[in-house]
């Protein structure tokens, strides 16, 4: 018999400015108390008025010991990077950047046909083993992520597995789950999440009862970790963004755009910054 899981905390988004002025809703962001291990941050930047003006991004920025993961609807998101990348993250695309040791990168948002921008960023830990690791990325189309029809919800799954289908993005060190769930009305999701994962649910729209309680757009749903399956239901429809993993359990120091274990470890990242050793 699986046991439900409850809600052990609901998340009211806050307004941050970041980047060169980047206005987003912030659920959750890296702390050394490390609550939602192995999740660190939850971005959701939404620009809906083509009249609020001048278009700021994120200009050249370092990372370490972190994966960060770009889901666009909306709009797009071009990038390049000290590895010489670079590329536009279209609606629908994900780009899951693995930071390792060391990467400087740019992520300007751009408006799409309708005049808007919306997508988020999901910052994913890296165990200490790999925190030094070779940075990488997978590109993800949105014609490449599979799309699940299940009992009224559609599921596009990122990473993870519904039915047997899996996403496209492996290989990630939280064996992490990642979904965009939209829940038709008068339908219900169920869902495994091994006991002990971390498991939050992002509602941007509308309004589903999470296990027992209400949860209306937008807000951060965080399951208790005691229990192995979780359960939505909604009558006038909901969608959200489903995210779980196993924790890694090891102590953070975070520090702006790097994640690593100890004070000495980000002493080293500033000096390499410093010295021009942070990226090889
Ligand atoms: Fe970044």
């Amino acid at each position: 018999m699986k046991k439900l899981r409850s809600i052990s905390q609901t998340i009211e988004p806050q307004l941050v400015l970041e980047g060169a002025g980047v206005l987003l809703r912030r659920s959750i962001a890296p702390r050394a108390s490390n609550e939602y291990d192995p999740f660190l941050l939850f971005d959701h930047f939404a620009f809906n008025n083509p009249l609020e003006g001048p278009l700021r991004g994120f200009p050249m920025h370092p990372h370490r010991g972190i994966e960060t993961v770009t889901y666009m609807l909306d709009g797009s998101v071009s990038h390049r990077d000290s590895l010489g990348n670079a590329g536009i993250i279209g609606p629908g695309d994900v780009q899951w950047m693995t930071s390792g040791r060391g990467i400087l990168h740019e992520e300007m948002p751009r408006r799409g046909e309708s005049g808007n921008i919306y997508g988020f960023q999901l910052w994913v830990n890296l165990p200490a083993a790999q925190k030094m690791g070779q940075p990488r990325y997978q590109e993800v189309k949105s014609s490449t992520i599979p799309v699940i029809e299940k009992e009224g919800a559609t599921i596009r799954i990122v990473a993870g597995e519904v039915n047997g289908i899996r996403g496209p993005v492996t290989e990630i060190a939280a064996s992490p789950l990642y979904m965009d769930v939209n829940l038709a009305p008068a339908s219900k999701f169920i869902y495994p999440i091994p006991s002990g994962h971390t498991a939050l649910a992002y509602v941007f729209e509308g309004v589903g009862e999470f296990g027992e309680q209400a949860i209306e757009s937008v807000s951060m749903v965080v399951f208790d970790d005691d229990g192995d399956q979780i359960e939505v239901k909604s009558e006038s429809g909901v969608r959200f963004m489903l995210i779980a993993g196993a924790p890694f359990k090891e102590p953070i120091v975070p520090y702006g755009p790097f994640v690593m274990n100890t004070p000495e470890e980000i002493k080293q990242t500033l000096a390499d910054l410093r010295n021009g050793t942070f990226i090889q």
